[in-house]
């Protein structure tokens, strides 16, 4: 969480580290900061807010032109989001200037040691400990910036992308990364430091991304060198060419970044598995997958660790494993399975879904799983992102950036991903009949034309979101395949529209949340023709049968939920396996249109932030 930014170079930065921060947005949104350095003097701006906050102040508070500037945007950890708590944080001298994403766990015994050394706070935040030690070290030590935040570095525990700089050396950063994610960007003559790629996409397509403890010291006119922070080893850069380009990161036309990507769903599905799928010749390419068969076929089992929506792809990947490819799979939360000292053995395979490929806890996992010997493979949206890279293997989703914190395409095409993956398997063990894996494959690349057909269901949901845009709760059904969509739609709904919302496996309605149906509470109930159909419109009839509403979506031309229904939404049939990749949209268009009606801020929803680099 929190986004940084930092230009050097010949342009103005001001510019450059405003837009940046608005591209990085998705990350925190509490409070803002912009730092610009002119070789001579600092401005600095900061505020409780948002960018837009930030760009209203920096009108009165900056009034240079510096070529070197920082910018900062909160998610806040230490210290409640306030003026004085945003980045960057000048050292006491004021010489030294910090901008920070990631948590200094033992920030407060070297704030005391700092305390009794003469050093004043006037954060609350650890960075601020932070920029202090480094100058203490800098005194200390007699040694030049980038030694002394190397040395610093040494000392604190946690995590931390840092950008630094000395007003005594006007053509450097310092930066530096342990767990939260640092790219630079490498212009003519001209550095960017960012979070990810956005800020500097439309400058340059060469960029560098950190390993963990891994530093570098930007300097105008040199190239990049790196260091190991432990034990100042010089690793070599790795120059990446981006393909990321500027119209995947903008709005294009529609009122969010939340919209735009739901509509994005029959193309990013679509390059999810281009050149992957290729129905006509029968088969699954999946580089990761071919090279590592063997694998897979030996596994004991299957664990799946992620987190949030990534979860919920998780649950429907678990259906599909073993119902095609009959192999067992324990879908895990990554926070618990990182802490709860599991059985892990080599025979198993760990898979790691990340739509950022930076969470936290499902970094940890992953360290985990390896350390113990299991043979780890990740389904990440993010090129490059540390997920990716931790990884003894992949497949990446393609879905483009997602930017809406809210993770929609990122869901379906993680579940396309993962259905390649188990068709591949199933196909590989036989434990699927020739003509079933060609009628997969053959509905499997017509789920995007299917998806449009749903989208034109928009219209009816907001409708639909009208009436229940004032619910106090809502209840989310769905059996088989479809019970991680319930989950999925409950999420969605309370994430972003801030209307409590469980989700359930219908039959167990009657376990408890029963109780809690009257004629206020609406009910959505996936009740597709292919998947226990009778069944859930028993469970149907006991909600009806104590007044609640009941949105239900159900597959074109159904009759009998529909006379029982209040509101109807029709999705395309297809194979049962398949059918998430379909009632999942109308539930993301019903959460955007009550969020919406609602007036809530639907791609930065309070107290979230896209990439959870904490954990
Ligand atoms: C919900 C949402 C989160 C993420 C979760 C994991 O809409 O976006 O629940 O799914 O934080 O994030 P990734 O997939 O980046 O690991």
């Amino acid at each position: 969480m929190c986004g940084i930014v930092g230009y050097i170079g010949h342009r103005d930065a001001y510019p450059i580290i405003i837009k940046g921060l608005e591209r990085l947005e998705y990350r925190g949104y509490d409070s803002a900061g912009i730092v610009l350095f002119d070789g001579k003097d600092t401005n600095l701006a900061k505020t409780k807010g948002k960018v837009e906050d930030l760009k209203n102040k920096s009108n009165t508070t900056i009034s240079i032109d510096g070529k070197l500037g920082l910018g900062h945007t909160r998610w806040a950890t230490h210290g409640v989001p306030n003026d004085v708590n945003s980045h960057p944080h000048y050292s006491n001298s004021g010489d030294l200037v910090i901008i920070h994403n990631g948590i200094i766990e033992n920030y407060e015994s070297i704030k005391k040691a700092l305390i009794k050394r003469g050093y004043v706070f006037h954060s609350d935040t650890d960075t601020e400990v932070l920029v202090n030690l480094i100058e203490e070290v800098k005194k200390q030590e007699g040694v030049k910036l980038g030694k002394a935040v190397q040395i610093a570095l040494n000392q604190v525990v946690g995590a931390y992308a840092i950008a630094v700089f000395d007003k005594n050396k006007s053509d450097e950063i310092v930066v530096a990364r342990l767990g939260s994610p640092l790219a630079i960007g490498i212009g003519e003559n001209e550095y960017f430091i960012a979070s990810d790629a956005s800020p500097f996409i439309e400058f340059t397509n060469n960029a560098v991304y950190l390993e963990d403890e891994e530093m570098a010291i930007v300097r105008l006119g040199k190239e990049i060198k790196l260091r190991k922070i432990k034990d100042d080893a010089i690793a070599y850069p790795n120059i990446l060419e981006l393909q990321m380009n500027l119209e995947e990161i903008e709005k294009g036309g529609y009122d969010h970044f939340m919209l735009k990507e739901i509509y994005e769903q029959p193309r990013a599905i679509l390059d999810t598995y281009r050149g992957r799928l290729l129905a006509d010749q029968g088969l699954i390419k999946m580089a990761g997958i071919d090279q590592n068969l063997e694998k897979f076929l030996n596994a004991n089992r299957i664990i799946i660790v992620a987190c949030g929506t990534s979860w919920h792809a998780g649950l429907v990947a678990e259906y599909i494993f073993e119902d095609l490819a009959r192999i067992p799979v324990e879908v895990e939360y990554a926070s618990e399975f990182r802490y709860r000292n599991p059985v892990i053995t080599e025979n198993d395979v760990l898979i790691a879904i990340s739509q950022s490929g930076e969470t936290a806890d499902t970094l940890a996992a992953i360290k985990m799983a390896k350390e113990r010997g299991a043979f780890v493979f990740g389904v990440c949206n993010v090129v490059g992102s540390s997920i990716a890279r931790e990884t003894d293997a992949g497949a990446y989703t393609h879905a483009g950036p997602e930017i809406g914190v809210a993770s929609t395409k990122a869901f379906t095409t993680q579940i396309t991903v993962l259905t390649l993956i188990a068709l591949k398997l199933a196909k590989e063990k036989g434990s699927i009949s020739e003509s079933k894996y060609h009628e997969f494959l053959v509905e499997l690349e017509g789920i995007p034309a299917k998806v449009e057909k749903t989208l034109a269901s928009n219209a009816l949901l907001e409708d639909i979101a009208e009436v229940y845009k004032d619910s106090s709760n809502c209840l989310y059904l769905g059996r088989g395949y479809n019970f991680p969509v319930a989950l999925e739609g409950a999420l969605k709904l309370k994430e972003i529209s801030y209307i409590h919302a469980e989700g359930y496996p219908a039959a167990e309605m009657k376990h408890g949340p029963i109780a809690l149906i009257d004629e206020e509470m609406p009910v959505v109930v996936i009740a597709t023709r292919r998947g226990h159909y009778e069944k859930v419109v028993s469970n149907i009839q006991e909600i009806k049968s104590r007044s609640g509403k009941i949105i239900a979506v159900v597959t074109e031309g159904d009759v009998q939920v529909t006379e029982l229904a209040d509101h109807v939404v029709e999705v395309p049939e297809t194979s049962e396996p398949l059918t998430p990749l379909l009632t999942t949209i109308p539930l993301q268009l019903l959460s955007y249109h009550i969020a919406l009606m609602r007036g809530c801020n639907v791609d930065q929803p309070r107290n979230l932030a896209k990439s959870v680099t904490v954990e």
